[in-house]
């Protein structure tokens, strides 16, 4: 007898438990074993899972961005030239600079790809912080660039002055996360402005602000501020986190024009789509929906913390939507159990073994992380106690 075919649906589930061993080998695999969640917030609510492993915006887009994505269905049938350009010039409006510099990705992850065949190549090397956003390393690998790690700092921060001094003429590229995934650390103004100074103009600085919307740290200081006067500087920025686009796919690099150019030499034409070009263009209209989702994480983060403080949990003090806490031992089985309760956490990362990362959800989803830690791995003060 035939069988008939799986849908892709029933693929998904019957690959159920057997996602855990992928989610932990880093955010490629990572995102094609996702393909194997619920579609939409509704769909997780009726699923009963709850996404905390990437980092995503539990709230999705600012409704004027919603109903922009509704209408898009009229300019469906035409390239999107004239809303790239229109976005490009509604970027350079926000940043002060000129639409040449902006270089519009499907997601800042592609932004990321073109840095590394811009600036990188056989011998070229890549200095990055250990651990770090895996993308320019993965994309690296493409171009035979040879990586060069340097571990973070004893508080779990980006080790600038060793990153500078292991800048030299055989360096294409730099790559800081500002704030740092997967600690959610952040540089502070000074160290940043320490560190411009020192690496070499050959090398492309790539700072990566993808949850720079979340800090609220008086010492932190976007790259925007040395942009004019540093031309090996090169922003990345994303739609995917406050703007809550993730499936939406937008990112873009402001940097030189010359820096811009070469950029966008390795970009597909027409890489964003007309309904999300529509939606980003009606967030960044939309005056208060930064501060709103900045709110939001900020008392759900707060909330999270005071509980982990609650059970005597050790964890990394983060500007970010998502938190690191310290298991005390191998992550992996912890992962596993949240998993089997239908609660999805960040992958491990090996140079962070002991460390679960959880992004934040909605109060009920982070309730549910809580009391599904509290079963899995017992508060530290009542095992102590006991
Ligand atoms: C630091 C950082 N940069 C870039 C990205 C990629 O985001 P996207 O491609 O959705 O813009 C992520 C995703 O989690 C990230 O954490």
């Amino acid at each position: 007898m035939l069988r008939s075919p799986l849908t892709r649906r029933q693929f998904a589930s019957t690959l159920g438990a057997g996602i855990g061993a992928t989610l932990v080998e880093g955010p490629f695999r990572a995102r094609r074993a996702e393909a194997a969640l619920p579609a939409s917030p509704a769909a997780d609510a009726a699923s009963g899972v709850v996404l905390l492993n990437s980092n995503e915006n539990p709230y999705g887009p600012a409704p004027a961005a919603l109903e922009a994505i509704t209408k898009s269905e009229r300019v469906a049938a035409r390239y999107p030239d004239a809303a790239e350009e229109q976005l490009g010039e509604a970027i350079a409006r926000l940043h002060g600079v000129s639409p040449e510099q902006v270089v519009l990705g499907c997601g800042s992850g592609e932004v990321l790809q073109m840095a590394d065949m811009a600036f990188l190549g056989p011998g070229k090397k890549v200095v990055v912080a250990e651990p770090t956003f895996e993308a320019v390393l993965g994309y690296a690998k493409v171009t035979k660039a040879e990586p060069v790690k340097v571990p973070i700092t004893a508080d779990f921060r980006h080790d600038l002055p060793r990153m500078a001094a292991a800048c030299d003429a055989g360096t294409g590229l730099v790559y800081v996360c500002n704030p740092n995934n997967p600690t959610g650390t952040i540089v502070t103004r000074d160290e940043m402005a320490f560190f411009l100074e020192r690496v070499p103009r050959s090398v492309a600085v790539v700072v990566d602000e993808a949850y720079h919307h979340f800090v609220d740290d008086a010492r932190y200081a976007s790259g925007f501020e040395w942009l004019a006067k540093t031309p090996n500087l090169v922003l990345v920025r994303t739609f995917s986190k406050v703007y809550g686009m993730a499936g939406m796919r937008l990112g873009y690099a402001v940097a030189s024009k010359e820096n811009a150019a070469a950029l966008r030499d390795h970009a597909a034409w027409s890489n964003a789509n007309a309904a999300v070009l529509a939606a980003a263009l009606a967030s960044l209209a939309e005056p208060d929906h930064v501060s709103r989702q900045r709110t939001l994480n900020r008392e759900t983060r707060d909330w999270l913390v005071r509980e982990l403080e609650r059970d005597g949990r050790r964890y990394i003090p983060s500007h970010t939507n998502f938190v690191m806490i310290d298991i005390g031992g191998d992550v992996k089985p912890v992962i596993d159990a949240f998993l089997a309760r239908r609660i999805y956490v960040g992958r491990k990362f090996p140079s962070l073994p002991n460390w679960l990362r959880v992004s934040m959800g909605t109060r009920p989803e982070m309730q549910a992380f809580v009391d599904g830690f509290r079963a899995i791995v017992p508060a530290v003060k009542a095992a102590r106690a006991s």
